[in-house]
């Protein structure tokens, strides 16, 4: 499937109850070509009234975390979520909602073709690295799923009220530089 079509048919999308509360669809943002992609677990309230992914305070500080390492949500990385409408209060997405848009992400994988992805938080970690994962324990981790390099850091909300966890994110950003410079990817 084509960008476009894949675009217009997320945008229309009814296949769960988030439709019903949502002021946008909230797609992705980024370059389509890039080597690297970001995943976290779906839209909050900054991110529903504007329509592009991590635009709150999460957000800020996910640009912040990027640029440490040269990377930039409009060149060179591509940011999306595991679901695309808001859940209300900003609850976890539940399964259901999760099972009706993976196959959205699922196209956007492939058509970026990323070689390396990066899971933000555990309902991303889960989702897409493994059903048990625990984000405390296998943060920073690498693994290789259908040929693309795969790990979780901590989501940057959790990095907000816990900053604590900042100085192990900060290290697993440096491997992040360090697998990029190993694949040769394009930043
Ligand atoms: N949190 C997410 O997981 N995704 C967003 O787009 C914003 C906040």
């Amino acid at each position: 499937m084509e960008w476009k079509e894949l675009q217009s048919q997320c945008m229309a999308c009814t296949r769960c109850g988030l439709c019903q509360t949502r002021h946008h669809v909230v797609f992705g943002v980024g370059n389509p070509d890039a080597d690297v992609m970001f995943i976290g677990e779906g839209p909050g309230e900054q991110e529903d009234l504007r329509g592009e992914p991590f635009v709150g305070p999460a957000g800020m500080l996910l640009d912040d975390m990027l640029s440490i390492i040269d990377l930039d949500r409009k060149t060179n990385c591509y940011i999306a979520n595991i679901v695309k409408c808001r859940p209300p209060h900003n609850r976890d997405p539940e399964e259901a909602e999760q099972e009706a848009c993976i196959g959205y992400l699922r196209s956007q994988v492939a058509l970026v073709n990323p070689k390396i992805i990066v899971c933000l938080g555990r309902i991303a970690a889960k989702r897409l690295i493994d059903r048990d994962f625990r984000i405390t324990r296998q943060h920073g981790q690498w693994i290789q799923k259908d040929g693309i390099w795969m790990m979780a850091i901590y989501h940057p909300s959790a990095l907000l009220r816990d900053v604590g966890k900042r100085p192990e994110t900060f290290d697993d950003l440096i491997s992040l530089r360090e697998k990029i410079r190993q694949l040769g990817a394009r930043v």
